[in-house]
């Protein structure tokens, strides 16, 4: 089955980026020019994703204002021959009909999921992460996952290979190689301690799941944190149907927290062709 809907989580309350996202909802911070929200309704649109759903909370309706159509400024833009400036993300809006459900408590991100069960349905769907960036010269990461979706019909979760001492902070795989980077998950742990891990393969922010989630998801406990674990009901759909990691071809940039984002910004004004040539010559003046 197509999957045709992608939900993206951004209802969190980003404390790892306070002050800032005291008031500017975190998935609103610039990378550049453009929201985080807006790389990742960019990925679904070129991986062929036709409907998003956005978690959302209160105090965030900024997100919705973003996609929604802006009369006044489109026409004084177009006065001025300037329409372009908002061609892509009206394009985007179009293109994908973004739709927004609210979480009313941020009881973590398995519970984000869930909240979305009316508005996916019966089918499987993808979720993102908005603050992880993965920039690949290849093909969107969430494209290279559906190619594994459909080869191996199953669910699929991105993963990466992380230095040990990193894992704590992820959700790891215990996994049995498949295919060239992908493994079937056998099980999962929920930022493990280092010697406990089942292997250096930590998830980062893009899935794919079977609609069976949601009841995984339903049965689901408070885990670490108190939070209502999406790893943990990832654990228990992988006990009763095939799940598949990849180790997606890209580069993955955390950018919920100041340092993260930083990195991603220098990476990516580096391969903009409006700014690449600027910022290098700037770049090489600083005693680094
Ligand atoms: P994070 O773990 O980054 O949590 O959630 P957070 O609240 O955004 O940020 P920190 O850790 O406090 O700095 C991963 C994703 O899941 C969403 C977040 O918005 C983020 O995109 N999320 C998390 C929800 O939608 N609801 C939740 O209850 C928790």
């Amino acid at each position: 089955m197509k999957v045709r809907k992608a939900v993206v989580a951004a209802a969190g309350f980003g404390t790892r980026f306070l002050p800032a996202s005291k008031s500017v909802p975190k998935e609103m911070l610039a990378l550049l020019d453009r929201p985080l929200i807006h790389y990742a309704a960019a990925e679904a649109a070129a991986s062929g994703i036709e409907h998003l759903i956005i978690i959302t909370s209160r105090g965030k309706e900024s997100m919705a204002d973003y996609f929604d159509r802006a009369p006044d400024l489109e026409a004084a833009l177009e006065a001025k021959g300037r329409s372009h400036l908002l061609a892509e993300v009206r394009e985007l809006y179009e293109r994908l009909q973004p739709a927004y459900v609210r979480q009313h408590e941020q009881l973590g991100l398995g519970h984000a999921v869930l909240s979305a069960r009316k508005a996916v349905g019966d089918e499987p769907f993808a979720v993102f992460l908005p603050d992880d960036i993965i920039v690949s010269d290849r093909k969107p990461a969430l494209a290279q996952m559906l190619e594994v979706f459909e080869k191996h019909q199953g669910s699929v979760v991105a993963v990466q290979s992380l230095p040990r001492e990193d894992l704590p902070s992820y959700g790891v795989v215990d996994p049995e190689p498949v295919a060239d980077r992908v493994t079937r998950v056998k099980g999962l742990v929920e930022k493990p301690k280092p010697e406990d891990a089942p292997s250096n393969l930590g998830i980062v922010g893009r899935y794919i799941f079977t609609p069976e989630i949601f009841d995984c998801l339903e049965r689901t406990q408070p885990g670490s944190g108190g939070e209502i674990q999406l790893t943990d009901g990832m654990a228990l759909l992988a006990q009763q149907q095939p799940m598949f990691a990849y180790e997606f071809e890209g580069t993955r940039f955390d950018t919920g927290n100041p340092l993260g984002m930083l990195k991603a910004t220098v990476t990516m004004a580096l391969q903009r062709d409006d700014m690449a040539s600027d910022f290098r010559e700037w770049l090489k003046g600083q005693a680094l």
